[in-house]
């Protein structure tokens, strides 16, 4: 199956579980100029206006490797516009857990920034697009002749209604499990590849004294649905999982139950402050020896690195267990919100998070792979590497808390859901949250 493919049926979920049906598709390239008519009136298209004064850009990329990825995308811009002045308007938190409530508040009282972080596809489309918010970009990708450099299937995504609504920067892989290696060595482990062998592993790094797996879920219950969107591949497959989100499989069945008890097992072999921490605080600990790994999407390789660290060196990556051949997707994007008080410099920014030298620039920081089909790979490390692989050659499967798979509410929902069963972890009370959480997006009956 070729990526385009894989996008495709990405696309399609997108599509079906949104029920906007073959909307979307890209515009055709500018077609050949028709003759001028000498009597017709002058054009009302300006010219291309050159960006001035500032710029408010809105993102949650506060921590080690994202920061440090935005401010290379901001070098590129600053070196083609240096006339724009960019505010770096950042809500610490991550997976946008404080952001999005700004970003609302902003939004709402008619006070946007100039461009904005969102996930391509529901996150964007289900909230701020059908809200009317924002405006299409269409118009950027035919003017920099972007429907040939990314895949119809990315395009899709970021398609309603025959328009474009924002420009991806990248594709993160959520199904990873990083771990310390001199801790793995030195407790002669191998990394785990099923749930037996995590759970095993766990059982020797606890009789260590150290803890098998940092979580941090500080930041709300992000960072636990993270964790359980592996359990739930590694027990449904991809197939299956995929119809988690379009109501073809069933949210009652016995292996949502099962990834529930994997859940609250799992719970037995992390860390006891976890809900002081944030994900990077977690992954602070496996740099430190502290606890042996974590699962965490790719921003985590892009935070190992920010601290000196060099993957395969200190710190090694699996597939999280159980899921070696999936691949759970999602990607970061920003859009234009009607109203931005610098439409040019807006226009001028989502340029350069569309071009091959803004994603060059950012992706290999941050940890991510571009979304890009033309991307340098030798400006891309092993694991990068890897990971452009597993996308081109693995079942693609989009990711619920980073707002490729269901709507907002829904990854509220759920959300909820899991916030209780972190505390109570009652498996039957959660799979009933979770899917009442399906019914009441209307996706399951
Ligand atoms: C994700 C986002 C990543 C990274 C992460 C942690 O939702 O897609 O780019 O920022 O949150 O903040």
């Amino acid at each position: 199956m070729s990526r385009d493919v894989r996008w495709l049926i990405i696309a399609s979920l997108v599509v079906v579980a949104l029920g906007v049906g073959a909307c979307g598709a890209p515009a055709p390239p500018p077609t050949e100029e028709a003759p001028v008519v000498p009597t017709a009136p002058p054009p009302t298209e300006e010219a291309p206006a050159v960006p001035t004064g500032s710029i408010e850009i809105f993102s949650w990329w506060t921590a080690g490797g994202e920061a440090e990825g935005l401010a290379a995308m901001y070098d590129v811009f600053a070196a083609r516009y240096p006339e724009v002045e960019i505010i770096n308007a950042t809500v610490a938190g991550g997976a946008g857990s404080e952001a999005k409530a700004v970003l609302a508040t902003r939004m709402q009282a008619g006070d946007p920034p100039d461009s904005f972080q969102v996930h391509a596809g529901h996150e964007l489309i289900d909230t701020w697009v059908v809200a009317d918010k924002m405006e299409p970009v269409t118009f950027i990708f035919e003017e920099n002749n972007w429907l040939d450099v990314y895949p119809p299937g990315v395009i899709e995504v970021l398609s309603s209604g025959g328009d474009i609504w924002s420009v991806p920067v990248n594709i993160h892989r959520s199904n990873v499990l990083w771990y310390n290696k001199q801790v793995f060595e030195d407790n002669g482990l191998t990394a785990p590849t099923s749930l037996d062998e995590f759970f095993a592993a766990g059982d020797t790094l606890m009789a260590a004294g150290i803890t098998p797996l940092a979580l941090g879920d500080s930041g709300g219950a992000w960072v636990d649905l993270h964790v359980f969107e592996s359990l739930l591949l590694a027990h449904l497959g991809p197939e299956a999982d995929r119809g988690l989100w379009d109501g073809t499989t069933d949210w009652n069945g016995p292996e949502v139950t099962a990834a529930l008890e994997d859940f609250a097992r799992v719970m037995e072999y992390v860390n006891a402050d976890h809900s002081a921490l944030s994900w990077d605080q977690a992954a602070q600990l496996v740099v430190d020896g502290d606890a042996a790994m974590t699962i965490m999407g790719d921003w985590a390789e892009g935070y190992f690195k920010s601290v000196g660290l060099t993957p395969d060196v200190e710190f090694g990556y699996v597939p999280s267990p159980g899921t070696a051949g999936s691949f759970i997707m999602l990607s970061d994007s920003f859009g234009l919100p009607k109203g931005a008080p610098n439409r040019d410099g807006a226009i001028a920014w989502l340029t350069v998070c569309g071009s091959k030298e803004g994603q060059d620039a950012f992706n290999p920081i941050k940890g991510s792979i571009p979304a890009r089909t033309d991307g340098d790979r030798s400006l891309y490390d092993v694991y990068l590497q890897s990971a452009m692989d597993d996308f081109a050659s693995n079942e693609i499967v989009p990711s619920l808390p980073h707002g490729a798979a269901a709507s907002e509410g829904w990854v509220t929902a759920a959300g909820d859901a899991m916030t209780l069963f972190v505390a109570d972890l009652d498996v039957a009370a959660a799979q009933t949250a979770m899917a009442q959480a399906c019914v009441d997006a209307g996706v399951c009956q």
